[in-house]
């Protein structure tokens, strides 16, 4: 077996990657990570998904290629001209594109929970956690990226990313398991809904 991903890539995604390109954006998804989140997304039917931080939907795209006709994306960015280009190549009634900041939109939101989060941002991430793990539903899918040594890793964000982990693997409120592949993901589940 190699897991390279080089089929049923979103029709979008190439032209969703050249406009990534263009405008310098420096943070985009990988394609494992896109694929996982696709096959995720397909076993939750009728589903509705989170992503925070949309940046150009390259993952929004692979997300959408997972949905039944049933299930709904809230997708959420405060960079309008990178929204602007998830938004163009991925018109579809299913996606709500949200134009906000994260760390308002968090504490703000009141609506129903959701079945999976991609956490993609540092608001329901490494920042208002609790807020953002609270919106899952028990059962739900927590998602993140990033996890091993990235190129563009600030100083002293090796620290957070630690100490991150390990506070997810304190936790009796989630099973996780950890991946060394792609960028490093987390994909935790939800147990119950209250800690
Ligand atoms: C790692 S990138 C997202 C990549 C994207 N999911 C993809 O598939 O390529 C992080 C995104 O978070 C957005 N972001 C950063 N701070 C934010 C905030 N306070 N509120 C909302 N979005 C934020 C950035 O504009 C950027 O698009």
């Amino acid at each position: 077996m190699r897991d390279n991903i080089d089929k049923n890539i979103p029709a979008q995604y190439a032209t969703i990657a050249l406009k990534t390109k263009a405008l310098g954006f420096e943070m985009p998804s990988d394609l494992q990570t896109g694929s996982l989140l696709k096959t995720l997304v397909a076993s939750k039917p009728g589903s509705r998904i989170l992503e925070l931080g949309t940046g150009t939907g390259l993952a929004t795209s692979w997300i959408l290629s997972g949905m039944d006709s049933g299930s709904q994306l809230v997708t959420v960015d405060n960079n309008g001209l990178l929204l602007e280009v998830a938004r163009e190549q991925l018109p579809d009634v299913r996606i709500q594109f949200v134009c906000a900041d994260g760390y308002e939109w968090l504490t703000g939101y009141k609506g129903e929970r959701f079945d999976l989060l991609f956490a993609d941002a540092m608001p329901g991430k490494y920042d208002l956690f609790e807020e953002a793990f609270a919106l899952l539903n028990s059962g739900g899918i927590y998602f993140i990226d990033d996890m091993l040594p990235q190129p563009n890793w600030p100083e002293g964000h090796a620290e957070r990313v630690a100490s991150f982990i390990k506070m997810l693997e304190q936790r009796n409120d989630l099973t996780l398991t950890k991946l060394g592949w792609s960028t490093g993901i987390i994909i935790a589940i939800k147990t119950r809904n209250n800690k």
